[in-house]
């Protein structure tokens, strides 16, 4: 059975910066409460989730020494689509140019996990290379007058190529979870805002992550000792702290772009992943941990060792 390798990676984010002192204009907040409750110190917005998805799918093919018609299909993880319908990934497969198939995820901040993990079982039954992407245009669903909202949104897209290769591939195991019951801590209905229970996801969020990462971990026959760098969804610095922590992942170990992007949703893991993977963070034969919690709630684990 054919495993997975990732062989390109490339983000996109639109060109507009909104620092926390540009909120505090129209909000009631400081940018010491946002450092000091999020990490978040900057944000990207007006986005468009399609043409940042095609921006990063782009890169992420050159990146990979690629053509777009190298590619067999393209998987978009988005919970804000241009349109109801068609499928964004349908868009952002033409905008590119790649002959194959394409269709979209939506497990809201997890599903780039949930992504990646498809497209390694699209591998194992014969696919060729498969173009994940995770784009969320949160700012278009986040009302602006409200602060417990707007401070912690963004705009942004990153996007990986993934190979088949014969083997088990850098994929060791994956974990996904969802709780359908949780649907009213973090929503937004056709038309209207994004509204969140921040306390009680903030609570919840900790607990799986944590659950959900010890699971890949032991699937995979590792322990948190073994892991090179934790790549966390981006939703507030603290969460990925109390999960560090209870994990027993040093923070240095951590890949951390929250700062710079807010919560990106889909587009967050491979911002981080990106960002790492730039600054040279990772080295063949690395351990990675991918986790991701949000709307649904819905959360994934995956275990790599890279280009293993
Ligand atoms: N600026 C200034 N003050 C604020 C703001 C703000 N933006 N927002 C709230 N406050 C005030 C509150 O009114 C409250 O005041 P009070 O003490 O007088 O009542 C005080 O600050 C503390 O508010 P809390 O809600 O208790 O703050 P908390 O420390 O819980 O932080 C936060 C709030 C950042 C939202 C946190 O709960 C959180 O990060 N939750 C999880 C977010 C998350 O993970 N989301 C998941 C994915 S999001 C998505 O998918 C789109």
């Amino acid at each position: 059975m054919a495993g997975i390798t990732v062989v390109g990676s490339g983000i996109s984010v639109p060109d507009k910066v909104v620092t926390n002192d540009d909120l505090t204009a129209t909000l009631d907040t400081s940018d010491a409460w946002i450092t000091e409750r999020t990490g978040i110190k900057e944000r990207h917005v007006g986005g468009i989730t399609s043409q940042m998805a095609i921006e990063a799918g782009r890169r992420a093919i050159e990146d990979a020494g690629l053509v777009p018609s190298d590619i067999d299909v393209v998987l978009l993880s988005t919970t804000t689509p241009d349109a109801l319908v068609p499928g964004t990934s349908a868009t952002v497969q033409a905008g590119i140019g790649v002959p194959g198939g394409a269709f979209d995820v939506n497990a809201a901040c997890s599903g780039f996990v949930y992504g990646l993990v498809v497209a390694a079982g699209l591998a194992a039954i014969g696919s060729g290379r498969v173009l994940v992407v995770g784009a969320d245009a949160l700012s278009r669903i986040t009302d602006w007058d409200d602060r417990t909202m707007a401070v912690l949104v963004g705009d942004g897209a990153g996007a990986v190529v993934v190979e088949p290769v014969d083997g088990p591939g850098d994929l060791l195991s994956w974990n996904f979870g969802a709780d359908g019951t949780l649907r009213h801590l973090l929503m937004c209905d056709h038309g209207g805002y994004l509204f969140m229970d921040g306390k009680e996801v903030f609570r919840k969020a900790v607990r799986v992550v944590v659950e959900s990462a010890e699971r890949a971990l032991s699937d995979a026959g590792l322990s948190a000792a073994d892991i090179d760098l934790l790549v966390p969804h981006q939703a507030n610095l603290r969460i990925i702290q109390a999960a560090c922590q209870r994990l027993g992942i040093p923070e240095e170990r951590t890949a951390v772009v929250i700062d710079r992007y807010g919560n990106t949703s889909s587009a967050s893991i491979p911002l981080a992943l990106d960002d790492a993977l730039r600054n040279e963070r990772v080295s063949p034969g690395d351990h990675l941990l991918l986790t991701g919690f949000g709307g649904g709630m819905t959360w994934a684990s995956a275990v790599l060792r890279w280009r293993g």
